[in-house]
């Protein structure tokens, strides 16, 4: 079995199984959870070194985004080949947070959220807790097992009466898509075309794996980039795995996007470490996130060989980015939801298909983020289902 970067750690399971997220308490320790969005590797150092030297002097009090606006520039800039305004550039507590706030402010009660499952299971129901509703745009996907955006399916969405956000994943989640320039573009016309306001979810960008170029939406030539309504959000957290330190970026489109922000700073405050660790991960943290890129990349067609061997019925497109595999499990005959069956039967905690939408009937997400040999067990135990 290869070793994995000692920039990573080792994955230990023992070790693993100290931490006290949810991956690892959620369920007991006889399950292998592979379910939520957390890699299993060790922390970048400069992200340990900023936060450790933040609590060695008591500085833990509430946040100022120093330094994170250019850092996140700079990373845009070697890595994005993208240069937002770091005036534009807004700290904010995660990005579901982030577009929920934007949502509030500009729609009223009523309106529709334009959506393409299978997708992110808070895009499907957080929105409901505001008094907005869901319209599906569905994914298209192909005999191979690749997704795509529809435009027809877009188009009737945004027709609906109430339609007036577009929320789109980019790179999507769960299938691991990364949109092109056109895709992109075809986007931003249907959303200009039906005076939509469009949001961005950039969160897993960092991540583009070999092979895929990311293309940031407001790097775009396209008159909704410099829209009131649009914005992006974007985090360190999914690349260098710091969820828990709760900072992400909204960029907005506009001067008078950046103070619709600014006038709810109360209810977009980041966590002050999070700020510390995103801008050590944004300026220092580019050979850990490397050594990442290689394990994902690594273990993305790892899994492609492991399915083969012991769970052939599965289906799989391995992923333009992240660390989050998409299996189609409907020809193994577990019914609407397997990673239920993986559970009960196999003690290894996939995603559940159904929570991204109806599209994921059958289906189950695993979590790639780890050491090849833990790859290797998540699919032994789903195979001893069968
Ligand atoms: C597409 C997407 N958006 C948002 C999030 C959550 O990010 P945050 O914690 O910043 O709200 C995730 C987490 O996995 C995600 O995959």
């Amino acid at each position: 079995m290869p070793q994995v970067d000692p920039l990573l750690g080792n994955c230990s399971l023992s070790e693993l199984r100290q931490r006290k997220s949810v991956k690892w308490r959620e369920y007991p320790p006889d399950v292998l959870p592979s379910f939520v969005a957390e890699m299993d590797f060790v922390l970048a150092e400069p992200i340990v070194a900023a936060v450790t030297a933040a609590l060695a002097l008591g500085d833990s009090g509430y946040p100022h985004p120093g330094q994170l606006p250019d850092a996140f520039a700079q990373f845009a800039g070697d890595r994005l080949d993208w240069a937002p305004e770091t005036a534009r550039i807004y700290p904010i507590p995660d990005v579901m947070t982030g577009v929920a706030e934007v949502v509030q402010a500009i729609t009223p009660p009523g309106s529709g959220i334009v959506v393409n499952p299978p997708v992110y299971p808070p895009f499907r129901f957080r929105f409901g807790f505001y008094g907005r509703r869901l319209i599906d745009a569905p994914l298209a996907r192909g005999a191979d097992g690749r997704y795509t955006l529809d435009p027809d399916a877009i188009e009737a969405a945004l027709s609906e009466p109430d339609a007036a956000v577009y929320l789109l994943c980019s790179p999507h989640n769960p299938t691991g898509n990364v949109w092109s320039r056109a895709d992109l573009a075809m986007v931003a016309d249907a959303c200009r075309r039906h005076g939509a306001a469009l949001l961005v979810d950039e969160i897993h960008a960092p991540l583009a794996l070999p092979g895929a170029r990311f293309v940031p939406f407001l790097a775009i030539d396209h008159e909704m980039t410099q829209a009131e309504t649009t914005f992006t959000f974007t985090s360190a957290t999914k690349g260098w795995n710091i969820s828990g330190l709760k900072c992400g970026l909204a960029v907005a489109g506009t001067a008078a996007g950046t103070r619709l922000l600014e006038e709810r700073w109360e209810a977009l405050e980041p966590s002050h470490l999070g700020v510390l660790a995103s801008a050590a991960a944004f300026t220092q943290g580019l050979p850990w996130l490397d050594a990442v890129l290689g394990q994902l990349d690594e273990n993305r067609k790892l899994l492609t060989g492991l399915l083969a061997e012991h769970l052939p019925g599965v289906r799989y497109a391995p992923p333009q980015a992240s660390f989050l595999a998409w299996l189609d499990c409907r020809d193994l005959g577990l019914g609407d939801d397997p990673a239920g069956v993986f559970l009960e039967n196999g003690k290894v905690a996939l995603g559940h298909g159904p929570h991204f939408g109806a599209e994921g009937h059958g289906f189950a997400r695993l979590n790639m983020g780890t050491s090849p040999e833990l790859l290797e067990a998540a699919v032994r135990r789903m195979a001893s289902v069968l």
